[in-house]
């Protein structure tokens, strides 16, 4: 797994939109195939996804030849619900770049059959050749997309229970009413995201630094599912400061060193 630790979450944000699209055109270079790039929600990514916009606005990036596959969504939230993550992604992204609507694929939380919806979710993501690149956030207890802690780590796209952390975490979209969140969604499995050629996770602020802590330093377990990224031949994890506050001092010392021989 590779660690890098960036001053702050601006920092964090360039370093992830520069890698995405550093992948995005090495594609273009050896094939017309499309660029499958996997994305998350949540307040983590914001960042990145305005610089890959001001970059996009720039003349210095396309996407017309990506498809994209969203981690998640809520079950019960129409697509135009302020809080989802159909809406979520239209507003901070896909509508300021020029992705043609038809290659963007988010779960469907709203599906007459959500378990055939999620059959059929892994079958597209088969169908596009796999995913080149997964992009994903992490929560406070160490999820990845909504794979609360003892997940399978081999779990593909499925509905699940959301915790009362989850739940109480993410109340603060709804007003801060519990009541107003959803207790279940449907979410691409840690081995969907694994499956991935590279992932990417990002975290910042103090808040995530326990989950990098577990996810870095503690053996691979079911309960901090981001730990699955150690078994991922292609893992980064893009951190800022605050982030890295939990780690041992010789496990700080060992990234940040083997980095800088990296840009070296
Ligand atoms: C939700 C999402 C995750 C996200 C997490 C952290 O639970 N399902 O994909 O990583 O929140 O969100 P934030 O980046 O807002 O801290």
């Amino acid at each position: 797994m590779r660690l890098i630790i960036e001053d702050n979450s601006d920092l964090v944000a360039k370093w992830a939109a520069d890698h995405i699209i550093t992948r995005i055109k090495e594609k273009a270079e050896k094939t017309d195939r499309p660029f499958v790039l996997g994305l998350p929600t949540g307040s983590t990514p914001l960042k990145t996804y305005q610089e890959l916009i001001r970059r996009h606005k720039a003349g210095e990036v396309s996407f017309r030849n990506v498809i994209t596959f969203n981690m998640d969504e809520y079950i019960g939230l129409p697509e135009d619900h302020e809080q989802s993550y159909h809406h979520f992604m239209k507003e901070n992204f896909f509508s300021h770049i020029d992705i043609p609507q038809e290659n963007v694929n988010i779960p469907d939380g709203m599906a007459e059959d959500v378990e055939k919806g999620c059959e059929e979710y892994e079958r597209k993501i088969r169908e596009a050749g796999g995913i080149d690149l997964f992009m994903g956030g992490v929560g406070e207890d160490g999820h990845i997309a909504f794979n609360e802690p003892f997940s399978s780590l081999q779990s593909r796209t499925r509905v699940k229970t959301l915790t009362e952390d989850t739940i109480l975490v993410n109340s603060r979209f709804f007003g801060g009413d519990v009541s107003k969140v959803p207790s279940t969604a449907v979410t691409v499995g840690v081995g969907t995201i694994m499956d991935a050629k590279e992932v990417m996770i990002l975290a910042t602020g103090i808040k995530k630094s326990r989950a990098v802590a577990e996810g870095v330093e503690s053996p691979m377990n079911h309960k901090w599912t981001i730990s699955a990224l150690q078994n991922h031949p292609h893992g980064v994890l893009v951190i800022d400061e605050p982030a890295a506050g939990d780690l041992r001092v010789s496990t700080y010392k060992y990234f940040k060193d083997i980095e800088k021989k990296n840009l070296l």
